[in-house]
């Protein structure tokens, strides 16, 4: 496993940086390319790991799959490829993302198969995605505690009204996915909405997509059709922008633009949060405006932070940035507290015990609840060692402890931060 060690910067971050393209985009990009008749052009594709997963499991499927530096071309299987039995368990790496749209994709589709992956991928829920793919005709069964690997045997579906129980976009996005070889109409019905990625891609391929919005929450119905190939660039991801907006509003005096980010409303809570706390947050937007994602140069600048609170109802727009607002509560005053998230300890791993346990061990007030955590701050971090606990975020989280921290801050399992931010630390150090 590998250590990294993090110091104070000698002075605050400064300048302009491109963080890797989005991940969550990445992802939907390839996997309906997959889906759809022709070769579809994707420009700027994320260089994460976890991408990487999802262009080997298209191309294990048999899609033609090429690259030419970060542009990825996907020949999709179109509208009724033949049969096929694999033999041998697909690898999903560490990827739930490419898990479960993969799971929609195939539920569709002819193909007798089992999705499998590394070990922490091992331990995740499948049953949330199984669950409505059965009720629409897949064959599919999950392993032991409704964990991976998962047996699928795809076929003919039937649309169907579904409310996923917990706030998921890789469970709707499964579920719309499967909906567009089924035989009517799928409707997803989320009473707290989720990233809608997909919901644009999928309109972008011209698939038949009408969202409602009402007090109760939101509904998108799709209806069964064939995906046009897709043109795409993709835009900056928002979580990894965050990390960097995250250490400028930590180090004091630091002023920082992230060129080019996905500006998207249902993934910018942190954002938000970030400027409830006092930092200094603009968006410049960027482009002609007319592609499915918006983007925008996100310019954050150090000031005072003040204690945040957050519930249910604003989880899913900043989901994987609880972490990092963890750490910044430590530098706040008062006292911090998320509720709602209860989906962190389903994450590569459980990041409610894994985030306390860190910041505790570097010295901050920190308490886990069944569903969240209280911080109290500011406190002034020790340093010490964490375990990034094989968690991609939680590394990244732990690494800029280290900026703020009296002594050194030892990452240990810093590797695992190429799953979603390869080049992090190089970017880091190029804004300080
Ligand atoms: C993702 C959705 C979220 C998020 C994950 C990526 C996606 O997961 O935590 O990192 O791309 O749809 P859930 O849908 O399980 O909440």
């Amino acid at each position: 496993m590998s250590v990294v060690t993090v110091g104070r910067p000698q002075r605050p971050l400064s300048g302009r940086c491109q963080v890797p393209s989005d991940k969550a985009i990445s992802h939907r990009a390839a996997i309906l390319a997959a889906g759809s008749a022709g070769t579809s052009r994707i420009g700027n594709f994320s260089p994460a790991g976890d991408c990487h997963a999802s262009t080997a499991l298209v191309r294990r499927l048999g899609c033609e799959v090429t690259e030419d530096g970060d542009t990825l071309e996907v020949t999709g299987l179109g509208p009724s490829p033949s049969s096929r039995v694999f033999e041998e368990g697909l690898d999903c790496g560490r990827s739930g993302t490419t898990m479960r749209l993969g799971a929609g994709l195939v539920a569709g589709l002819p193909f007798t198969l089992q999705l499998t992956g590394h070990a922490q991928l091992l331990r995740r829920p499948m049953e949330r995605v199984a669950e409505p793919l059965r009720r629409m005709g897949a064959e599919i069964s999950t392993s032991a505690g409704g964990r991976p690997p998962i047996h699928l045997r795809g076929g003919e579906l039937a649309g169907i009204e579904f409310t996923p129980p917990q706030a998921s976009a890789q469970v709707k996005s499964a579920v719309l996915l499967a909906g567009l070889r089924a035989s009517s109409p799928t409707t997803v019905f989320e009473p707290i909405p989720t990233r809608d990625h997909t919901e644009r891609l999928l309109a972008a391929m011209g698939a038949h997509v009408v969202v409602a919005e009402s007090d109760q929450g939101r509904s998108v119905r799709v209806e069964p059709g064939a995906l046009n190939p897709l043109r795409l660039v993709v835009p900056g991801d928002a979580s990894s922008a965050a990390v960097l907006a995250a250490a400028a509003a930590l180090v004091k005096g630091s002023d920082v633009v992230l060129e080019k980010v996905s500006a998207n409303p249902s993934r910018i809570g942190f954002f938000n949060v970030l400027r409830r706390m006092g930092a200094r947050v603009e968006f410049e937007p960027r482009g002609d405006g007319r592609g499915p994602e918006p983007v925008a140069d996100i310019r954050v600048r150090y000031a005072a932070l003040e204690a945040f609170r957050i519930d249910a109802r604003e989880v899913p727009a900043l989901i994987d940035e609880l972490p990092l607002l963890g750490l910044l509560a430590t530098a706040a005053e008062g006292m911090s507290e998320v509720r709602g998230a209860a989906e962190l300890r389903v994450k590569e791993s459980d990041r409610i015990k894994g985030l306390i346990a860190g910041l505790r061990a570097l010295g901050a007030e920190a308490e886990e609840l069944e569903d969240g955590f209280i911080v109290r701050g500011p406190t002034t971090l020790r340093g010490g060692v964490c375990d990034a606990q094989t968690d991609h975020r939680l590394a990244m989280t732990f690494t800029l402890a280290g900026l703020v921290s009296e002594g050194p801050v030892e990452v240990a399992g810093s590797e695992f931060v190429a799953d979603s931010f390869p080049g992090f630390l190089q970017s880091l150090r190029g804004l300080s």
